[in-house]
């Protein structure tokens, strides 16, 4: 896996605690290309990995633009990039863009749903929606419009009738009625869902009567953020304890028989993304170097079972240690 080496080249701040950063390759060469909903996984500092969705018109290979919140209890990668970072550095991505979110561009008609800095990957969405010139509409639910990233950037990308704000004044009992909003399933229409897990439950709640695969969402959260949420009971009786080695990160530890790998990657700041801790979203999945699994999930293909891991669910064999491309 190779390194790409980014320069930040533009730093804005959006709201009193959402910064834009734009990164340009450090070479001035141009950057992998990419579709709307892929993300970065950007090296900050040694043990720390962020995944940051990316906000600006998909297949820009001259730059990517993301946007960061500052998390008060986060674990401590925002603060490193809203404290620390400057333009002019250089930071690391591990990886080209992946893309675990993406639009499913035969559908006829796009809802969108985005809840505060999970507006990133829904704007690159916008650009991409207008210029497939389908129907699509997204609502955007914050606090005020003064905590709204993006705001006048995503009238023009979705147009004034493409897009309805919601701002419930910190009370979301004041915001968005999903049950009306969610209610009737227009023909061919599929709902994206970005935002914290509140949102994204609610809104996968009223959905459920939706058509099968037609509901797709995504979660980015910080380590702590994942701890205090952390709540599935995920050890099965009989599980052992086993050794993970994490490649790229250079640690090792042991997952104790009641825990899982995520639970220990969090407790270690190294993030992966999740979302339904449960095995079928498959949005936690990890390449694997070595070691036999015991695939618990119901994502991945067998095809890919030598080489991934859904490491919410599935543990090593007995016996197995398990080096993880990470
Ligand atoms: S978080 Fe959904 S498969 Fe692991």
């Amino acid at each position: 896996m190779s390194q790409i080496k980014l320069k930040v080249t533009d730093i804005q701040q959006l709201t009193a605690q959402i910064k834009m950063f734009e990164f340009k390759s450090a070479d001035g060469g141009q950057l992998p290309t990419w579709a709307a909903g892929s993300h970065i996984d950007l090296q900050i500092g040694d043990h720390m990995r962020r995944s940051y969705s990316l906000a600006n018109k998909p297949g820009d290979t001259e730059r990517y633009v993301t946007a960061v919140l500052r998390e008060v209890d986060g674990g401590g990668g925002s603060k490193h990039m809203h404290d620390e970072v400057s333009i002019g550095d250089e930071l690391v991505i591990a990886e080209p863009p992946t893309n675990l979110f993406p639009l499913d561009e035969g559908a006829k008609r796009h809802l969108l749903l985005g809840g505060g800095i999970g507006i990133t990957p829904l704007r690159s969405m916008g650009y991409r929606l207008r210029e497939l010139g389908v129907d699509f509409h997204l609502h955007y639910c914050t606090k005020s419009k003064e905590e709204t990233a993006f705001y006048d950037e995503i009238v023009e990308i979705f147009g004034k009738d493409g897009v309805t704000f919601h701002h419930d004044g910190g009370d979301p009992s004041n915001g968005i009625k999903l049950k009306d909003v969610l209610e009737v399933q227009g023909e061919g229409q599929h709902l994206y869902i970005c935002g914290p897990g509140g949102l994204i439950n609610a809104a996968r709640d009223c959905s459920s009567h939706w058509l099968d695969g037609t509901v797709h969402f995504e979660l980015f959260s910080s380590a702590s953020t994942n701890q205090k949420t952390a709540e599935v009971e995920l050890s099965e009786e009989g599980d052992q304890p086993f050794e993970v080695e994490l490649k790229q990160s250079g640690i090792s530890f042991t997952v104790p028989a009641d825990k899982s790998i995520i639970e220990l990657l969090w407790a270690k700041n190294v993030d992966v993304m999740y979302a339904c801790e449960d095995g079928w979203c498959g949005n936690c999945k990890v390449g694997l170097i070595s070691g036999k699994v015991d695939h618990r999930d119901e994502f991945l293909d067998e095809s890919d079972r030598d080489n991934f891991i859904q490491v919410c669910v599935s543990r090593a064999m007995p016996g197995e240690k398990l080096v993880l491309d990470i």
